[in-house]
């Protein structure tokens, strides 16, 4: 196969911004985090329920025309899937794989850069337990995930997160100052609390999620707080093991399906396996976070609070 990098994502095909890839271009990229493609947020078609066949769209298939492109291997979010799936729809052979560190994407168990994004964010919740217990201190960290809390839930639960709030589950603000004060009362004044910075909030979105905890809990509780925001830094570095594994495990499927011919469809982890599931099923569809979690069960048989 002839392998062509297309730079920045979806921008890249509108701008035939392309480069022939040879084993020159992959040598040393195993053990670095981003894409040495770059990529954007641009938007190929206008949101589902208007027309298919935008401006955008067309020019993006013309310039793979042009290239004499075989196949689309689109690799990204849930975003990145439905615009995916709407070129599919046109006609054009394409091939996907989840990647994003929310894990939302439907139809895998896991998406490439989720297991190393929690790696971070749990060293980040490791590392404000020290001044949580020396200073007495409620600490509370803000993680990414605007509709899914896997991150939240994950890194909250290995860092040891007494509460961890998530965009698809409610909460109350009483029942956080009672989980703080009852750890209080048990010789625990110090509590850690993971939040996802996609939670409602009151007052809409003028607030950070942890900003808008940190001063409520205060309040609730009299506690000295104190929030972090870990943003960005979620997202870059060394990936783990497990990811590099992955991406590799999943380009390989790629490749196979696309000998295959088999076209229309997204890469998949179930279980231990890699495997492959139709394209039109993950588009416009989220995975979401259920109360019904093997780690949310057996959190609160331990008491961490969830709300
Ligand atoms: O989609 C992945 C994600 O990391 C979200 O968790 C986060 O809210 C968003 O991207 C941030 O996007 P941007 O880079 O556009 O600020």
């Amino acid at each position: 196969m002839e392998v062509i990098g297309i730079h920045s994502g979806f921008q890249g095909l509108l701008d035939n911004d392309m480069e022939a890839f040879d084993a020159e271009h992959l040598s040393g990229l195993l053990g670095m985090g981003g894409t040495v493609l770059g990529t954007s947020r641009v938007k190929l078609f206008p949101r589902r329920g208007s027309d298919n066949h935008t401006e955008k769209a067309m020019r993006a298939i013309q310039t793979m025309e042009q290239q004499r492109l075989d196949c689309l291997v689109c690799i990204g979010g849930s975003g990145t899937q439905a615009t995916a799936a709407r070129i599919a729809e046109m006609g054009v052979n394409v091939v996907t794989i989840p990647q994003t560190i929310d894990n939302d994407v439907w139809g895998t168990d896991s998406s490439i850069g989720f297991d190393s994004a929690v790696e971070v964010a749990t060293e980040a919740i490791d590392r404000l337990h020290s001044t949580a217990t020396s200073h007495k201190r409620v600490m509370v960290i803000e993680v990414m995930g605007h509709e899914a809390g896997w991150l939240a839930l994950n890194s909250g639960m290995a860092g040891g997160g007494d509460i961890i709030l998530l965009p698809e589950l409610s909460y109350k603000m009483r029942n956080l100052g009672n989980v703080i004060i009852d750890r209080l009362k048990h010789g625990k004044p110090y509590s850690i609390v993971v939040v996802a910075e996609g939670i409602q909030i009151d007052g809409g979105n003028r607030k950070r999620a942890a900003e808008y905890i940190a001063q409520e809990i205060e309040y609730e509780t009299g506690f000295e707080t104190r929030e972090t925001v870990l943003g960005y830094l979620q997202r870059g570095g060394t990936p783990t093991s497990f990811d590099r594994n992955l991406a590799t495990l999943m380009g390989g499927h790629a490749t196979d399906l696309i000998v295959a011919r088999q076209f229309g469809r997204m890469v998949a982890l179930h279980g231990e396996r890699i495997t492959s599931v139709p394209l039109a099923d993950v588009a416009g569809r989220l995975k979401l976070v259920t109360p019904e979690e093997d780690l949310i069960v057996q959190g609160k048989k331990m008491g961490v609070c969830f709300g």
